[in-house]
């Protein structure tokens, strides 16, 4: 494969902007990390007017021949989603030889065998991880890292859209209807929700996890589904009630060595980890006696998450090639090493001293001389001393052990000051 290498892409909504914008914005990481230059030769749309922010109207075309009959297109993003004309177009590139990302489950929880065996045929790859999921690398872990771990359940919240209304109703209160037209806006939803909805794109996607997870063959049709049409936001409130929390669960599981297949909606225990997966978020547990337990989450719609998944998978089949990138050796972005003690945090204090007046207020003028401020104070007297423990507000590592120092130094100071990083609460992390 040439140092420039071509892609065609079908499709260019939600998905399709994002991928255009993260090729343009991430050109020179990609250019210096795989030595490939990715180069979009035509997009096929339908509406060529439409506003498409930052894609060039020159690369637009209405004519699929354009892109499935011009031979140097090296990859073929496929986010037009459709199971026809769909289909057909991909045996076809595939047949040719050319490699295809796509995100499309619906096309996949029908085809994908004969996708797959078209690939196979035509010496081209054929990758997927943005048709479950979407920037969670379920796929790949399941693909390769649990190749032979012998799994045998997969739990998941694997659509955005309806997690996002359940998690939003009960946050907010706010109607399934007002919940549905946010996620549509934001661009979780597909293009006619009612998959969504319904429970079919989630089986969709059970059924493409669960191909992969049991090494067997299941489509579509083989996944029974309901939705959360049908349910009542006081479902939703009388669950949380009583402790639950209700989600639309996809779970794929070994009965008897028989792969079974459904998504429902469900209750899930308050302190059970997908109970905690909140907004458009998703997550899948992965379970067998190897590995016992893992679960993944992260983001599973949307347009960049989703285009970040795309643009993985076309590097992956650069990578794939023999000699490539990813058997070579690091690749030097140039970036320096941050000096140490630059990274700031908030920090939790403690302090054993003499208990005496006025030292509360010489230990406040140390950290205020360093720049460090307080959040809170918690002073007990122990026995002849005194505790001090303190929050301090986030500030640079090598000022708080600057302040530290000094107040190690401090004759009413009695025993090393402790001093550990406080992560994950606002303070640390805004
Ligand atoms: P979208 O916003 O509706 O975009 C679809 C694009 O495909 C549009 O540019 C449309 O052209 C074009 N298109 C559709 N049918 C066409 C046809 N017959 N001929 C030519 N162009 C056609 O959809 P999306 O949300 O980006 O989703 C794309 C795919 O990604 C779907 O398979 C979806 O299931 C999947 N996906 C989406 C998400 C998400 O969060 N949105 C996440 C994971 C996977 P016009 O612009 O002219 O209408
Ligand atoms: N409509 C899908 C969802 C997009 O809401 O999960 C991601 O596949």
């Amino acid at each position: 494969m040439s140092d420039v290498v071509h892609i065609g892409m079908l499709g260019c909504g939600t998905v399709g902007q994002g991928v255009v914008r993260i090729l343009q914005e991430t050109a020179g990481t990609i250019e210096r990390a795989t030595g490939h230059r990715l180069e979009i030769t035509k997009v096929l749309v339908r509406d060529l007017q439409a506003d498409r922010p930052g894609v060039d109207p020159a690369l637009l075309t209405a004519d699929p021949e354009e892109i499935l009959g011009d031979d140097s297109i090296d990859i073929l993003i496929e986010v037009m989603g459709g199971v026809d004309p769909t289909h057909e177009w991909l045996v076809r590139a595939l047949g040719h030889g050319t490699s295809v990302v796509t995100a499309n489950k619906q096309l996949l929880a029908r085809h994908g065998p004969e996708l797959l065996a078209a690939a196979e045929e035509g010496g081209a790859e054929l990758r997927f991880e943005a048709s479950v999921c979407a920037a969670i690398p379920v796929i790949k872990v399941l693909r390769e890292s649990l190749l032979a771990a012998e799994i045998e359940s997969v739990t998941g919240i694997v659509n955005g859209t309806t997690n996002y209304i359940l998690s939003e109703m009960r946050r907010t209160g706010m109607s399934y209807a007002d919940a549905l037209t946010q996620a549509q806006e934001i661009g979780y939803a597909e293009a006619d929700p009612t998959d969504d909805v319904g429970g079919a794109d989630a089986a969709a996607k059970m059924a493409i996890l669960a191909s992969i997870a049991f090494h067997t063959r299941v489509l579509i049709d083989d996944v029974p589904y309901s939705g959360i049409d049908d349910l009542m936001s006081d479902d939703v409130d009388i669950a949380h009630e009583l402790g639950f929390v209700m989600k639309l669960l996809g779970v794929a599981r070994l009965v008897d060595g028989a792969v079974s297949v459904r998504v429902h909606p469900a209750l899930v225990p308050g302190n059970h980890p997908l109970a905690a997966v909140a907004g458009a978020d998703n997550a899948v547990l992965l379970e067998s006696s190897m590995v016992r337990q893992i679960m993944l989450s992260g983001p599973g719609a949307g347009g960049t998450e989703t285009a970040s998944a795309v643009v993985s998978d076309a590097l992956s089949i650069l990578g794939s090639r023999p000699g490539s990138f990813l058997a070579g050796a690091l690749v030097d972005a140039g970036r320096p090493i941050a000096p140490e003690g630059s990274l700031e945090s908030a920090f939790y204090l403690r302090l054993e001293v003499a208990d005496q007046p006025g030292v509360l207020a010489r230990v406040s003028s140390v950290l205020g001389d360093s720049g460090v401020s307080i959040l809170t104070v918690l002073q007990r007297g122990e026995g002849e001393g005194a505790r001090l423990v303190m929050i301090l507000h986030r500030s640079p590592e090598a000022q708080v052990r600057e302040a530290t120092r000094r107040l190690a130094a401090m004759p009413e100071v009695r025993a090393e000051p402790v001093v550990i990083t406080v992560v994950g609460s606002g303070e640390a992390s805004s």
